[in-house]
């Protein structure tokens, strides 16, 4: 999804916001552009260039420009409003070239807006974001955070939008409702130099120190000057905080690809998501962010655990959880039918919010209305300081760390051992006894020494991508805990590698989809040592039978498989709720070399934006 970046300060800006836009690479963009506050003999002028398709496009557009200055504003467009052109890319001027804008988010009533303005203004673009411009432009007086304030207050939608003028050469305003902004701030040789961003990646370089623009904030740097101020106008205190993450975090450390780094951070980030949250002599976990008494606890009688995507299959796992260790009914809704159904929610109702990026518009909106509607509502979020970190009453950071590759994959891993430390907490205080919740923690500690077992069979889950990569369908099939496991299983090899794959609980089968199987349409079936084993089995006899190709998970130790198929992952053994912990890993290396081998774009995959900041 679009990312922004601009910079103000010594420095000259435009190495800065190129830096920048590669660090935002990851959100997902179509076409890029970047604009400079240029001065030459007293005269400010804005300098822009704009690209269709990479940052390296627009970098060698730059290439032969003189782009002296040291105020900028750039951006990664995603396509929404108006086809993929140069001409729709960001940045956006008014009429006379002397406004720039960049923004992230919708303008729901940008045609009102248009007609308001009437004739007045020329338009060059299809974007909603280009008549905005024009309506700042229109209020614009001499003072640009009054000509924002005033246009805002009439906008519907959501923005972060950061602005420069060229009557101000020392000056950039920003504000935000709905799309994450983050402000760096940087001490050099006794200067101030900003940077407003999209979120922290391009900032980190620099800096950790930052404020996080809250909604209906407007910001006004000037003159090595940072102040906050309200839609009425009113100066708002911000306080800095310290980022935790460093730049080489956010790097691929020698791996081919994120996607791979983060699929083999995973041993070590999943000991991050437990550390300190579990005391396993008394066999419980405790995570403060829950924020509840308990007798609040007690009350709770339905945990709703919303989301989308990935998050959702990590939520239909600790769904299971809670369900088996503390007897609470559980449900999981997709965020963005979640908003527009009418849930039945209360005050005995707890919300869980699961969301790697923490800024996913559909998740976002669900969370306010089960907030109206009185629940206990709580973030189970990787991004620090996001917007769903902020606005849930508590919750917890999965650290996971930076996930940039579009396909989410620890962030899956780290949001099931947080549901399942959950689901201890509220279990122990219910119905698991102290023996299962120690049984449970142990467990969960050899995890990573698990985890790590199925990334050294690396190479040989590719051997088995190798044979399969040219098929054109997919099904995955699972039960119990394992069903979710096969849904993420098929949403990851069809996101990375374009082949169409769906899954079914294996039960299903019989009810219509095993009319699809033939000779050329593989099943990957997960049939680890659980509690429904032997149902499993039956089901992957039934494919056999029918001649479709069938790869396996499989138990270590479960000889018996091979007798179903020559391609098996040997997974160690679990407890069955840690299962998805461990299948879900062999699942993820085998979409991504999958992907690898057909030579799709594995990081970036097409149409996809890694924080889905709209509808
Ligand atoms: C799939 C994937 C998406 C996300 C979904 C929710 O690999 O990454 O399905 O899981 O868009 O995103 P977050 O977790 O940021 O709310």
């Amino acid at each position: 999804m679009c990312g922004i970046i601009g910079y103000i300060g010594k420095k000259q800006a435009l190495p800065v916001l190129i830096k920048g836009l590669r660090r935002l690479e990851y959100r997902g963009y179509d076409s890029a552009g970047v604009a400079i506050l240029e001065t030459d003999q007293n005269k400010t002028v804005i300098k822009r260039i704009r690209a269709v398709g990479r940052i390296d496009n627009l970098a060698d557009k730059i290439k032969d420009e003189k782009f002296v200055g040291h105020v900028g504003i750039a951006h990664t467009r995603w396509a929404t409003h108006g086809g993929v052109t140069e001409e729709n890319a960001h940045p956006h001027f008014g009429c006379d070239d002397r406004l720039a804008i960049v923004h992230n988010g919708i303008i729901e009533n940008y045609r009102e807006i248009k007609e308001m303005l009437g004739n007045s203004h020329t338009y060059k673009t299809e974007t909603d974001t280009e008549i905005l411009a024009h309506l700042i432009e229109s209020y614009y007086q001499g003072d640009l955070r009054l000509a924002i304030e005033k246009a805002l207050s009439f906008v519907r939608g959501t923005y972060a939008l950061v602005a420069i003028h060229s009557d101000h050469p020392d000056m950039v305003v920003a504000a935000r409702l709905g799309s994450p902004l983050v402000v760096g701030v940087n001490s050099v040789d006794d200067n101030d130099e900003y940077f407003v961003a999209s979120d922290a990646s391009p900032i980190l370089a620099y800096t950790k120190k930052v404020i996080f623009l809250d909604d209906n904030e407007v910001l006004e740097i000037s003159n090595g000057k940072m102040n906050t101020f309200n839609l009425k106008d009113e100066i708002v205190q911000k306080n800095i905080e310290e980022i935790e993450w460093d730049e080489s975090e956010a790097q691929k450390q020698g791996f081919p690809h994120f996607m791979l780094k983060e699929i083999f951070d995973q041993p070590r980030v999943f000991v991050d998501a437990i550390r300190g949250r579990y005391d396993l002599k008394n066999g419980i976990s405790f995570l403060g962010g829950l924020n509840m008494t308990e007798e609040e606890m007690h009350s709770i009688n339905k945990i709703i655990l919303i989301a989308c995507g990935t998050a959702s299959y990590a939520g239909m796992v600790g769904k299971y959880a809670f369900e088996r260790l503390a007897e609470i009914s559980t449900t999981v809704e997709v965020s963005s039918e979640f908003r527009y159904s009418d849930p039945i929610v209360d005050n005995k109702t707890l919300v869980f919010v699961l969301s790697q990026s923490g800024e996913t518009a559909d998740t976002l909106a669900a969370l306010r209305e089960a907030k109206r509607k009185g629940a206990f509502v709580r973030g189970i979020v990787n991004v620090i300081g996001s917007s769903i970190a902020r606005e849930t009453d508590g919750g917890t950071y999965i650290h996971a760390g930076p996930e940039l590759a579009v396909a989410s994959t620890k962030a899956y891993t780290n949001t099931v051992a947080v549901l399942l430390l959950y689901a201890l907490q509220f279990g122990r205080l219910k119905r698991t006894s102290l023996v299962t919740g120690e049984r449970m923690l142990k467990a969960m500690l050899e995890i990573p020494e698990k985890m790590s077992k199925i990334l050294a069979q690396s190479d040989k889950i590719k051997a088995i991508a190798l044979k399969y990569k040219d098929c054109k369908n997919m099904m995955f099939i699972g039960r119990g805990i394992n069903y979710p496991v096969a849904l993420e299983g098929a949403l990851k090899l069809k996101e990375i590698s374009y082949i169409h794959a769906d899954a079914f609980p294996g039960g299903e089968l019989k009810h219509g989809h095993i009319a699809l199987l033939s000779e050329d349409f593989p099943i990957f079936a997960i049939m680890t040592k659980d509690q429904l084993y032997d149902k499993m089995r039956s089901n992957v006899e039934e494919i056999k039978a029918r001649k479709a190709p069938i790869i396996l998970i499989a138990t270590e130790g479960d000889e018996s498989a091979k007798n179903l198929s020559e391609d098996i992952i040997f997974v160690p053994e679990t407890l069955e709720l840690l299962e998805p912990l461990l299948n879900s890993v062999a699942l993820q290396l085998f979409a991504y070399h999958t992907a690898v081998l057909l030579g799709r774009d594995v990081d970036r995959p097409r149409n996809l934006a890694k924080s889905v900041t709209v509808e």
